[in-house]
């Protein structure tokens, strides 16, 4: 599906579905005995967060915001706007923000700074992809399902100009789709 336009196969779906099945083994060890409020971060979260919530063993809340820093490019504007809060209150609450891709990290260091500010019990950060060669901020998830080298990817998830979410694979698009 829409193979042709993919420079490489970063992970197939049975490498991202068995990294996701560790993953969530490794949070539901973590939170045991708690009851996290987990935040997906639309759009891009929401494969990730629907595979992932499906293998935690935890009696979670689950809820949603969106940001976004990107536009239609694929260049950082290094500006963040809510576009959309979370529907319950987060006070009190360990909450685990799940997104598709830490990349300079401007988007997730100003969501964390905003819901540090309503003093949840904790707050961690686990996403599915890490690009640590583009960090600007000092932030680091606290799981990550796997570290890339820099370059644009989609699937899974992530798109290009709202296109190639709904591939069951990461895989980084041919340079000539978004030159
Ligand atoms: P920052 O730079 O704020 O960016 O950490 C995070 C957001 O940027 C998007 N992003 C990508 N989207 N392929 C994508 O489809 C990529 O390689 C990529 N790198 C960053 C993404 O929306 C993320 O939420
Ligand atoms: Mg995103």
């Amino acid at each position: 599906m829409m193979e042709q336009d993919m420079q490489e196969i970063l992970f197939t779906r049975e490498e991202v579905t068995a990294r996701i099945r560790d993953l969530a083994a490794q949070i539901t060890r973590d939170y045991q005995g708690k009851s996290p409020a987990v935040i997906g971060i639309l759009r891009g979260s929401f494969i990730f967060m629907a595979d992932l919530v499906r293998e935690l063993n935890l009696p979670l809340t689950l809820d949603f915001m969106s940001a976004s820093s990107y536009g239609s490019g694929t260049v950082s504007s290094g500006l963040v706007d809510i576009k959309l809060d979370t529907s319950e209150p987060i006070t009190g609450r360990d909450v685990l923000l799940v997104e598709d891709i830490l990349d300079t990290g401007n988007t997730l260091s100003k969501l964390v700074a905003e819901l540090k500010k309503r003093n949840p019990a904790s707050i961690k950060l686990c996403v599915l992809l890490d690009k640590p060669d583009r960090r600007t901020q000092p932030i680091q998830a606290d799981y990550v399902g796997f570290q890339i080298p820099d370059a644009f990817v989609v699937g899974c998830g992530l798109d290009f100009d709202q296109r190639y979410r709904q591939l069951p694979y990461i895989g980084v698009l041919k340079p000539e789709i978004y030159e």
